[in-house]
């Protein structure tokens, strides 16, 4: 065990003079992951557990750290799109278009790496590399102090949720990290939109995150922007081609069994109600995620909300964390109403899928 530093940043105006002092705050974590430790930082999405991306050695960290499987690959932050010169082949115009409309931002695109630019640790031996700026002052100024492309993939340990406050992040990784920054709770609360390019006006959405298929389409309208199939049609197709290595691993579960029960609201409520009252029988602590406007009708042990059901991006800020908290209350079944599949609603059904080892049931 190593003593796990903190560092809290407190958010200030984006003044030239709190940018200095926000990198003089930073400069001891920046010169830990110049040398080759691992510094967990807060991104807009979620918190990531970063590592220079050239050292073998600091990226090995953190397969070893998250009890991570070796052939996920991980993404690289960069604080400056000059930092792709080093990093990936010319790109295409597709590509610098992205970059423009979504960086600083929850966009992860896949691009054809230069040999040795990273580890291949990083790459998981792919001839490519998920790049992305994130839209953190705190996490840009850290890679800009670090001066290298930084792997960071969520600072969570393998399989569990996504960190979203610093404190999620040393329940899973206290003592085996060097460092942490810690930037309060993350705005978006679910990992970034990995994409890759499939020909010159063509997208395809590997992982559904911050960035939407409507944002997309819309940034770059003559794109064809090919998102993937909803959970329920998507798990046998995903476990017979994953695309992005990661999406075939069971991810973001909490401990207790977990159902998705999506569809006509009232039904929904009343499965989910009858459910828990067949668990409490049997003597199970039950738990239900929904939305504030039903959330109240639950008589469940542990009841969350997600806010209400018109604020879809708030429901995915809290989803994590709800997770967690499950786990803190010790609950063996839990019910989560899901919601439509649009806009961010996408990617909050596709992780609920995750967490629930796709059970899904339709009413
Ligand atoms: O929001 C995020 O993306 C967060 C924060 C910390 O930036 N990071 C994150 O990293 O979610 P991670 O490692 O938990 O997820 C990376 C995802 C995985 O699904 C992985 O398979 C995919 O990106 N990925 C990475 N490199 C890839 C590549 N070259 N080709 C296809 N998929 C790739
Ligand atoms: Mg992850």
């Amino acid at each position: 065990m190593m003593t796990t530093k903190q560092w809290r940043i407190v958010e200030e105006q984006s003044s030239e003079q709190s940018a200095d002092a926000l990198s003089e705050q930073l400069a001891e974590a920046a010169q830990l992951l110049r040398t080759g430790k691992l510094v967990a930082f807060p991104t807009e999405t979620v918190y990531g557990i970063g590592a220079d991306a050239r050292n073998s050695d600091a990226v090995s960290g953190i397969f070893k750290a998250k009890g991570r499987p070796s052939d996920n690959p991980l993404i690289v932050h960069i604080a400056d799109v000059s930092q792709l010169n080093g990093l990936v082949h010319p790109y295409p115009q597709l590509a610098s278009r992205l970059m423009e409309q979504f960086w600083p931002g929850p966009l992860t695109i896949v691009l054809p790496v230069l040999p040795d630019a990273v580890s291949p640790l990083v790459t998981a031996g792919l001839a490519t590399v998920g790049v992305r700026m994130p839209d953190h002052t705190a996490a840009l100024a850290l890679i800009r102090g670090a001066g290298c492309p930084v792997a960071a993939p969520s600072a969570n340990r393998s399989g569990r949720p996504s960190p979203t406050t610093a404190a999620h992040v040393l329940e899973d990784l206290d003592g085996a990290i060097s460092g942490i920054v810690d930037g309060g709770p993350t705005g978006v609360g679910l990992e970034s939109t990995v994409v890759e390019l499939t020909g010159p006006n063509a997208i395809r959405i590997l992982r559904p995150g911050g960035i939407t298929a409507e944002q997309l389409r819309h940034a770059v309208p003559e794109a064809e922007v090919d998102a993937p199939p909803p959970p329920t049609e998507s798990a046998a197709a995903e476990a017979e081609a994953p695309r992005s290595p990661g999406m075939k691993y069971t991810h973001y579960a909490p401990r207790g069994v977990m159902e998705i029960v999506q569809g006509d609201a009232a039904k929904v409520a009343a499965y989910i109600e009858q459910q828990v009252a067949a668990a409490k029988s049997r003597g199970e602590k039950t738990g239900v995620l929904a939305f504030a406007e039903r959330a109240p009708q639950f008589a469940a042990d542990a009841v969350l909300s997600y806010g209400s059901e018109s604020q879809l991006a708030q429901a995915a800020q809290r989803l994590y964390a709800a997770l967690r908290q499950f786990d803190a209350e010790g609950v063996q079944r839990i019910w989560a109403e899901g919601c439509e599949e649009q806009g961010i609603g996408m990617a909050l059904m596709n992780r609920l899928a995750k967490a629930a080892g796709n059970r899904i049931t339709q009413l």
